[in-house]
């Protein structure tokens, strides 16, 4: 009788332990869907960021003060200041965007213990904030920028651009260009002139993600994408 009573015991036991798993993989499955909308590596930095839905930042990534559109990622190793970010962007590893500034004029040194209260190297000696050492960059939506390029503080990237690996961009990005190189320039755009325009009025980023799934397939080509939309 006793061995019976242990016996059954032991199925409640086992069954209470397979009910509070079933709970856990249950509660596991929930918080996975959540989090695939915003994936962020735990080896990521971000500080004071805003972040869309169905954006994917990758490891070791470094984000102060940026705002980040729907369906944007950024690659590995990607450092970004003080920017903000459009939708449906990819940047690749190796990015950084919005660095920061030292003096390059006036200033005898370059160093920000004389002008910034940051305390870089871990001290300063000024009393208080005598160079402007941040810039606001603008990324707009639908932007590719290659690996390892460089975008200075203040600039604005206009829709649809390509920036183009290991180039430097030290001034505005025209939308649908594609620049490259060291200083950046354009070696073409993306479409015809018309073409642009339309897109640009068109803003299919501004779309809704059922409008955008339904009609993935016309993103293949722009010349019937501009017959069916234009
Ligand atoms: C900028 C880029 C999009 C241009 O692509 P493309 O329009 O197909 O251009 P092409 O390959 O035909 O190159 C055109 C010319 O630019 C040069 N060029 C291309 N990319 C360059 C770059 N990043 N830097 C310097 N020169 C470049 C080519 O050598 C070629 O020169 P040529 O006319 O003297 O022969 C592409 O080369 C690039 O840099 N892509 C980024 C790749 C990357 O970083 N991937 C990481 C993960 S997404």
């Amino acid at each position: 009788m006793l061995g019976r009573i242990k016996h059954f015991f032991n199925i409640m036991v086992i069954k209470k332990i397979a009910r509070k798993f079933y709970v856990l993989f249950a509660f596991k499955k929930i918080t996975t869907m959540e989090v695939t909308t915003q994936r962020v590596s735990s080896s990521a930095s971000l500080s004071d960021c805003n972040l869309g839905q169905n954006i994917s930042i990758g490891d070791r990534c470094y984000l102060y003060k940026v705002a980040i559109g729907d369906f944007t990622y950024l690659s590995k190793d990607v450092t970004v200041m003080n920017t903000i970010i459009g939708k449906f962007c990819s940047i690749a590893q190796g990015v950084l965007i919005s660095g920061g500034n030292h003096p390059s004029k006036t200033f005898v040194s370059t160093s920000p213990v004389f002008f910034s209260q940051g305390k870089q190297c871990g001290v300063t000696f000024s009393d208080g904030k005598y160079f402007r050492e941040m810039g606001n960059t603008k990324i707009g939506n639908d932007v590719w920028i290659g690996a390892n390029a460089v975008v200075k503080d203040d600039i604005n990237v206009g829709d649809g651009a390509i920036i183009g690996a290991g180039a430097i961009v030290t001034k505005d990005v025209a939308p649908y260009s594609i620049v490259i190189g060291n200083p950046a320039k354009v070696i073409r755009y993306r479409f015809e002139l018309e073409e642009i325009d339309f897109l640009l009025r068109f803003r299919w980023w501004e779309k809704g993600e059922e409008w955008l799934k339904a009609n993935y397939k016309d993103f293949h080509n722009i010349d019937s994408f501009k017959k069916k939309y234009g």
